[in-house]
């Protein structure tokens, strides 16, 4: 909570607000939304009371009255009973009906859909948190002062902007893995990043080893380059880590030129490799000469306290991909490249193929939200944590036929069905109010029909209303076990 504002101080900060070209209550209210929006008025602050803003400013009190009625509507005042409103921000209409502790706490754990989702459906498709509270904001109302330095030049860098590359480079120093700035891209996302390396580094046919299961949209983007997929099975739980037997013949047999992990809570399954594994990957792939691409996007999503160094501590030669998507916000599209700096180059040069830079604002919010990386993270792990035990608890209770693995950290809990129903639980699951990625989607060659990603990205409350719909589901299923045999064509919907 901020402090409060005083009537002078506001009307300093409100200047000539009353132009009249609209009602004086409306020119009022438009001012003071600015001024919350571009973080002059912080966030939490006490407004005056209306009749000592009415008498500082020289107006009716009705205009003062109807001026802050404006504001709660939009969501920029609280409405405290009894007190004075503070200034906040307007919530989905989700959240503003009270969508658990995580949201309230500003944890980040909301009902709130994906963009794309309608209104009234719970996402199961998307792994993915709302933005951690007031930092994102207070980082661009930073940016936005830092912006008019930059508005002379020509606002295109294929590298990234200066002061984003130097605090994305410390940050990795800082956790044992040395590195200047020209050692990293800034990219829109992971997602962009991984299409970056590919587009540098492999074409048609080539040889990519990809874990089995692994994040669906990697597979897309290494199937777009049409490069062939060399699948490593993950040994299933109650099993841990990675058969770092199976992957060194892989390699050694298949000669990948590329290898996409995610060894930090892997997605789907949440797992983290273990050091003596991380040693014994580099090793292979340098005997292979296969290019080792860590997909780090989740990993400060640790909910255990597992300590493992990233990959690229191991050897000079791995690629690193990193994001703000899941610490901060996937909103940002903002991640980042760690590779030497001649391949840094090679990269800059594919990257030109497919955009020319990215935006700059978003990358100058960034620089803050990286330098103080963790800020938001202990509150986002804690509610994570506890949304975790949740659904665990609740598929134990209402689904005991499936086999949930516990994740080590990451978003969500990679389950085992009874039998192959995953693509017809992912058709028929918008009939009970809720969205699926069905299994097939994570493997190569539709392996994991009797597999399904659960994340545990919403609040209790809503896994619990999510997981009483996957029960509903299920239920569907076993009195029409046809279903499963002609419900095989999964809905090529949007996963994340
Ligand atoms: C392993 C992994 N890589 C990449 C991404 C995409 O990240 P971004 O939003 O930064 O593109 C995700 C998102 O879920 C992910 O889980």
């Amino acid at each position: 909570m901020s402090g409060s504002l005083s009537p002078a101080a506001l009307a300093r900060l409100l200047g000539r607000w009353h132009i009249g070209a609209s009602p004086a209550y409306r020119e009022l209210a438009d001012v003071v939304r600015l001024l919350v929006l571009d973080g002059r008025i912080p966030l939490g602050t006490a407004l005056p009371s209306e009749r000592t803003l009415s008498d500082t400013l020289a107006v009716s009190r009705t205009t003062v009255t109807a001026a802050y009625a404006s504001l709660r509507e939009q969501g920029f005042l609280s409405s405290g009973q009894g007190s004075r409103g503070r200034t906040c921000l307007p919530r989905s209409s989700d959240q503003a009906a009270g969508a658990g502790p995580g949201a309230e706490a500003g944890a980040g754990l909301s009902g709130a859909p994906g963009l794309a989702v309608p209104e009234g459906v719970i996402d199961l498709a998307y792994a993915s948190l709302p933005a951690s509270g007031e930092v994102v904001h207070r980082a661009f109302a930073s940016a936005l002062t830092e912006l008019p330095a930059l508005l002379p030049g020509f606002g295109y860098d294929a590298l990234g902007v200066p002061s984003l590359r130097e605090a994305i480079a410390a940050r990795y120093s800082a956790i044992g893995v040395p590195t200047a700035p020209g050692q990293i891209l800034v990219t829109s996302g992971a997602q962009h990043a991984l299409n970056i390396v590919l587009r540098a580094m492999v074409g048609k046919q080539d040889k990519v080893l990809v874990e089995q299961p692994t994040y669906p949209n990697a597979l897309d983007a290494i199937r777009a380059q049409g490069c062939r997929m060399v699948p490593v099975a993950l040994p299933p739980a109650p099993e841990t880590g990675w058969d770092l037997d199976a992957v060194e013949t892989a390699l050694m047999q298949q000669r990948p030129k590329l290898a996409y992990m995610v060894p930090d809570f892997h997605n789907p399954t949440g797992r983290l490799m273990p050091d003596a594994q991380r040693r014994r990957l580099v090793r292979a792939a340098a005997a292979s000469g296969t290019v080792l691409v860590a997909d780090e996007t989740l990993r400060e999503l640790n909910l255990d306290g597992g300590t493992a160094a990233p990959l690229a501590a191991f050897s000079p030669a791995v690629v690193s991909i990193g994001s703000l998507s899941k610490s901060h916000w996937a909103g940002l599209r903002t991640g980042w490249i760690r590779a030497s700096e001649s391949l840094i180059q090679r990269f800059a040069g594919a990257r030109t193929t497919m955009d020319l830079g990215g935006p700059v604002v978003e990358q100058l919010a960034a620089a803050h939200l990286v330098r103080a990386l963790d800020e938001p993270l202990p509150a986002r792990r804690a509610a994570l944590r506890e949304s975790r035990t949740a659904l665990l608890e609740l598929i134990a209770a209402h689904l005991p036929e499936w086999q949930a693995e516990r994740p080590e950290g990451g978003l969500a809990v990679w389950c085992r069905l009874p039998s192959a129903s995953s693509t017809a639980l992912t058709v028929i699951a918008p009939d009970f109010g809720i969205r699926l990625a069905a299994g097939p989607r994570f493997g190569v060659g539709g392996v994991f029909e009797n597999h399904l990603r659960v994340p545990f990205t919403l609040p209790p409350d809503k896994l619990e209303q999510a997981v009483r719909a996957l029960r509903s589901a299920q239920d569907r299923l076993d009195a029409a076990p046809q279903l499963r045999r002609t419900l095989r064509e999964s809905p090529a919907a949007a996963i994340a």
